[in-house]
C-alpha cells in the first residue's frame, strides 16, 4: 500500500501526501542536484532567462548559451536596451526565436512599467509577455520562495506516476495542477519544484530507473507495476516531409534576407527567401512567385522543424538593379509587413540565425561556388535548373 498518498482516488480533487515523501525528495535533491550555473544566482531575471531557455532545449545544450547570454545581458536594463537582432544572435543554437522575442518584450515591460522590479504576484507576473503559468510559477517559487507548484512535462510524469493518474493532455492538466499544489513543500517551494523536475529529467524518465528513485516506495504506479504506461503517451503529430528551396539573391548590396510574420517558418527572424516545392499540405506563398531563372547549386541538406522533415535545396540568382527593384516592390505589394535587409556571405549565420544557414554554408564550401565575400573559385558543380 502506498506510503505517499493517503487518499488515492485521482479523480478526487484533494490529494494528501505524506510529509515523509517530501522529505525524501528534498534530501535526494540536496544530495544529488546538478551543479548548474543557473542555480548559482537566483534573481528573478536570471531564473526567467534560464527557464525560457530550458523550454524545448536540453540543459547540456542551453548551458554555454546561457552563460554567454548572461555575460552580455547581466540584468534586465541591459537586455531591455538591446536591439532584437543582437538578442537573436545570442539565441543562436536554441531555436524557437519567438521565445527570445517575447523575453525581450517582457523585460522591456518590466523595466518600463515595473521599474525593473520583478513582481511578487501571479497575476502581475502573468501580465509580462512571454510568461505563462509554468514560467511564472517557476520564477516566483525559485527566486522568491513563494508557494507556487510548477507543472512542466517532467513534473507531470512524476506526479502522474506517484498517484497513478492515467489521464494526459490539456484536460488532465487542471487535475495535475491540483495534485502538484497539494504535493508542494510549503517550506521550500523553489527546491521542491526543481527537485520534482530534476527527478523527472534524470530518474522518472519515460523508461524509469525505479531502483534509483528516492520515492520508489511512495509511488503507486510502481507498486502496481504500471509505471511505464503512465502517463498515456499523447499521439505524435504525423511527420510532414517537405522540400524547401532557399534562394541566395545576390544584389548590389549583398545577399537579400527577408522577414514577415505571416509565413510558416522563421516568423520572427530574417532568412533567405524560401519556397516549398513538390507536394505539400500548405498554400503556396505568393511572395515567392516570381518568374526568374535561378541556378540550382546542386546541394541538398536535411533539417527538422517540429514535425516537418525537410529536404533543403539552394538556388542562386544574380540580380541586376532593375530586377532587384521589381522583386522588392513585388514583395511589398503582396506583403506590406515584409522587412528586407542585406548581408555578406560571411555573416549569413548571424543574420539568418538558424542552423540551416550553417548547413547551407557547409554545403557551399564543399561545392566551390562564387558568392559575395568569398574568394572567386571555379563553379564547375553548378547546373541550371529552374
Ligand atoms: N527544467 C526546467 N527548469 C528546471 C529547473 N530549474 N531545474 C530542473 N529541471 C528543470
Amino acid at each position: 500500500m502506498s506510503a505517499g498518498l493517503k487518499r488515492k482516488d485521482p479523480n478526487q480533487e484533494v490529494h494528501e501526501f505524506d510529509p515523509n515523501t517530501n522529505r525524501k525528495l528534498r534530501n535526494w535533491f540536496v544530495r544529488e542536484k546538478r551543479d548548474l550555473p543557473f542555480r548559482k544566482n537566483r534573481t528573478p531575471y536570471s531564473t526567467w532567462v534560464s527557464e525560457i531557455m530550458l523550454q524545448q532545449t536540453r540543459v547540456a545544450a542551453m548551458l554555454p548559451l546561457y552563460e554567454k547570454f548572461m555575460n552580455r545581458f547581466p540584468n534586465p536594463v541591459d537586455l531591455a536596451a538591446a536591439e532584437e537582432e543582437e538578442v537573436f544572435r545570442y539565441w543562436q543554437g536554441l531555436g524557437y526565436y519567438s521565445r527570445a522575442k517575447n523575453l525581450l518584450a517582457g523585460v522591456r515591460k518590466l523595466v518600463n512599467e515595473f521599474d525593473g522590479e520583478f513582481p511578487k504576484t501571479l497575476d502581475e507576473t502573468l501580465s509580462l509577455p512571454g510568461i505563462g503559468p509554468y514560467t511564472a510559477r517557476a520564477i516566483l517559487s525559485i527566486s522568491y520562495n513563494l508557494p507556487f507548484a510548477v507543472l512542466d512535462g517532467n513534473a507531470k510524469r512524476v506526479l502522474s506516476r506517484l498517484v497513478m493518474f492515467r489521464e494526459s493532455g490539456p484536460k488532465a492538466d487542471s487535475t495535475l495542477q491540483k495534485i502538484a499544489d497539494s504535493f508542494l513543500n510549503q517550506d521550500f517551494p523553489g527546491d521542491h519544484n526543481e527537485a520534482v523536475m530534476e527527478l523527472g529529467a534524470r530518474i522518472c524518465i519515460p523508461k524509469p530507473l525505479c531502483t534509483q528513485c528516492p520515492l520508489q516506495t511512495d509511488c503507486i504506479a510502481y507498486q502496481n507495476g504500471v509505471q511505464e504506461s503512465i502517463p498515456e503517451t499523447e499521439k505524435k503529430k504525423k511527420e510532414i516531409p517537405l522540400n524547401i528551396r532557399f534562394y541566395v539573391l545576390k544584389g548590389k548590396q549583398g545577399i537579400l534576407l527577408i522577414r514577415y510574420p505571416e509565413r510558416r517558418f522563421f516568423k520572427t527572424i530574417y532568412s533567405l527567401p524560401f519556397s516549398f516545392e513538390g507536394q505539400n499540405p500548405y498554400e503556396p506563398d505568393p511572395v515567392l512567385h516570381w518568374d526568374l531563372s535561378a541556378s540550382d547549386l546542386g546541394i541538398k541538406f536535411k533539417h527538422t522543424i517540429t514535425h516537418h522533415k525537410i529536404q533543403g535545396f539552394v538556388s542562386e540568382i544574380q540580380l541586376d538593379t532593375k530586377v532587384e527593384k521589381e522583386i522588392l516592390e513585388n514583395f511589398r505589394k503582396i506583403r506590406p509587413s515584409i522587412e528586407t535587409k542585406y548581408c555578406e556571405w560571411k555573416d549569413l549565420e548571424t543574420e539568418f540565425p538558424s542552423s540551416i544557414a550553417r548547413k547551407i554554408k557547409q554545403a557551399f564550401s564543399k561545392q566551390e561556388v562564387i558568392l559575395p565575400g568569398l574568394e572567386a573559385k571555379t563553379s564547375s558543380s553548378k547546373r541550371k535548373s529552374k
